[in-house]
Formats: C-alpha cells, structure tokens, sequence
C-alpha cells in the first residue's frame, strides 16, 4: 500500500524527539519517579501560576470549540509585540507555523535552503511537499550566512535561519543577520526561528520583530513551548506581513489551536516574573553544567538557549548507559553530530543527577 504514497512522502524519515519518560520506565523497569529527562529542552520550572489558574477555568468549558480566530490571544501578542493583529498566525506550536509556511509556499518545483545541524523540522516540512531542500555545510556549529545567500537561485522559496539553533545552540549576532535580510532577494521568504529567544540576554534578544516592515519577506517563529512551559498545549505563533499571514491562515486548520492552550497562553504571556525566573534558573543551570563539563574534561558548544551539546568518546554507548541510570538525554546523530549529546538544562537537582551519572560512566573502565 506504502507505493500509493509519492516517493518524496516515502523517503521522509520521522522526527525523532526525546524518549518518554514512561516509555523508558517500562524499558528499564525503573520507576517514573526516579527518571530525569533532560532530552526535550522543556521548562524545568513547569508552568507559570496565573497560566495554571488559567488552565483550571478553560476546562470548564472545553465542550465548546475553541475561538478559530484566537481572539484575546491575538489581542495579548498584538500589544505585547508591538505588531497589528492581522500580522500573527497561531500555530498547533510553532512547529505547526514551519510546516504552515511550506505548504503555503512550496511546490515539487522549489527549493529551501537550511543549515547542517539545524532543526530537523526544516528538512521534514520541506521533504513533505516534494520540494528540494538544499543542505549548506555548518561554520563552526552555526549557519554560514554567506554560503546560504549564494546557494539561493531563482526555485529558492523558503530560507530557515534557527536563531539560537537546536541542536547546536549558536547565535547568529544582529549585525549579520540584518545585512543577510537585506540581500535576500525577495521571491524567497525567510523563516526566522526564535523558538529559544526567551533564553537570551537582555544584549543579545532579537530585534527582528522591528524589521518586519523592512521585510516583507520575513516570518519569525515564537513558542510557548520552552521558556512558558507550555510544551504539552502545543501553541506557538508567527509574525509576519499581513499578506503572507493571510495566505498561511487560509492552509491552517479551523480550530488548530485548543482552548487550555490559547488561554494559558494569554496567562502566561502576563506574566513575565515567571519568564524572568525561568531564564535565571537556566543561566544557573547553564553555567553548573558547563562547569561540570570543565571538571570532567569534556568540550561542548557554547550555547545561547536552554541545552547544550557536548563532546564524549562513544557518545552511543554512553547515551545507553545513561538511560539504564534513568537519565535521559539526546543522542544527535541524526543530525550529523554522532560524537555528541545534546543535555536539557533541568533543575539544580537534575543537573547534578546527570553530571554525577555522567562522570560514573566515564570512570567506568568499559566506556573508552
Ligand atoms: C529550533 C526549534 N524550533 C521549533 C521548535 C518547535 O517547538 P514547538 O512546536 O513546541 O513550538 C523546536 C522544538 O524543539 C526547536 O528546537
């Protein structure tokens, strides 16, 4: 039956994401509550208060369909960014507003361009409408901007710039991006991903969202997934000109964004104290595990957003090891990197569960 599916659809292979929890305590026979998961970069710190309260009071009424227009969400990005309403597209997560893009924009005729080691959702989406996705060799773990403005040609439709970029965490500074924009030619979009822009210092935040009038051509991607926590809703947005939001609206399903999400959402979004903490207890997070890297003689990719990915001698096996020690991580070979893990960062408590496992594995005479 599987040849009634165009090759392209065939040749896809399915995203891999961080193992369960639950899946691993059935593996391993280890209970729920003594695993670690630092594999999906999701909040450690939960979710904010207000956004819980929030959550209770939408249960009350989910026998109704949620607002297809996500009216008070809209309403609360709208002044929070700065942007006019019909200028945002909600997403089933941001995730949903990349794949938005490339079935609004791409046929089996055009061709995306993305960076080595960037996210792997920009191959999928694009391998998914049969368009040709052109791969440009990574500089130093980050995108080469110049290498990606000369791969573009006239089937160029969609560029994806991750900004920080999972899995590597590099940062591309604003100088550079700006003057890239400026020589995007203007039959190709640009798909800014800042799904981890929360993690960023107040120096380094994007000011993308200001050239949005420059650049008709630009979409930026958001999640309420990392620094909201909101990861298990599924809700993120894109910004962008109202024309281009007009053509991704029409493609997204009516009622694509639930109503827990879009009003948890709405909470979240007012409440930047927790925003504020979650970015602190990162930077604590960041810096005791690249300390711990440091002491156990381990290199890693400096990093702008809330995992890092470090070096380690038979990065499999070690991955097995930490997993039989109910400590889940990300093995990225996948995405070109066999000889690295990419760690979350979690709690203080988890942090040193897994640097402590970690350095146990390494000492033990069997993994070199
Ligand atoms: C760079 C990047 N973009 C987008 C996403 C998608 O996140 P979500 O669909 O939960 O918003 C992720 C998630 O890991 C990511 O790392």
């Amino acid at each position: 039956m599987n040849k009634l599916a165009p090759d392209y659809i065939r040749a896809i292979a399915p995203y891999q994401g961080g193992k369960p929890i639950t899946e691993l305590a059935r593996e391993m026979g280890l209970e729920v509550n003594s695993i670690v998961k630092l594999a999906s970069n999701e909040n450690p710190l939960g979710i904010s208060p207000k956004a819980e309260f929030a959550i209770q009071e939408a249960l009350l009424d989910i026998a109704r369909y949620p607002d297809g227009n996500s009216f008070a969400l809209r309403d609360a990005v709208s002044k929070k960014f700065n942007v006019a309403p019909n200028q945002i597209v909600f997403g089933n997560g941001s995730n949903d507003i990349l794949e938005l893009a490339a079935r609004a924009f791409l046929t089996t005729e055009c061709e995306t361009i993305y960076s080595q080691h960037a996210f792997a959702v920009y191959p999928l989406v694009t391998q998914a409408t049969g368009a040709k996705g052109v791969v440009i060799p990574a500089k130093d773990y980050g995108h080469d901007l110049t290498a990606m403005l000369a791969a573009i040609n006239a089937k160029t439709r969609i560029i994806f710039v991750a900004n920080p970029n999972n899995p590597t965490g590099t940062l591309i500074p604003k100088d550079d991006l700006l003057a890239f924009l400026k020589q995007v030619p203007k039959h190709a979009l640009v798909v800014l991903d800042e799904a981890y822009d929360e993690y960023l210092s107040a120096a380094n935040k994007s000011e993308a969202i200001g050239w949005l009038n420059e650049f008709e051509n630009l979409i930026i991607s958001r999640t309420f997934s990392k620094a909201y926590g909101l990861a298990g809703l599924r809700v993120g947005f894109g910004l962008m000109h109202a024309e281009v939001a007009d053509i991704l609206n029409r493609m997204r399903q009516p009622f694509n964004v639930n109503s827990i999400a879009q009003a948890a959402a709405v909470a979240s979004l007012a409440d930047e104290d927790f925003v504020a903490r979650s970015y602190a207890a990162n930077q604590g997070g960041m810096a005791q595990l690249t300390q711990g890297f440091d002491t156990l003689r381990l290199s890693y990719i400096p990093s702008y957003a809330n995992f890092i990915s470090f070096k380690v001698p038979n990065a499999e096996a070690v991955n097995l090891k930490l997993l039989e020690n109910g400590v889940i991580v990300r093995p990225i070979a996948n995405y070109e990197m066999p000889d690295y893990l990419r760690v979350s960062i979690g709690l203080f408590s988890e942090n040193a569960r897994f640097l402590e496992v970690l350095s146990q594995i390494l000492n033990s005479a069997n993994i070199k």
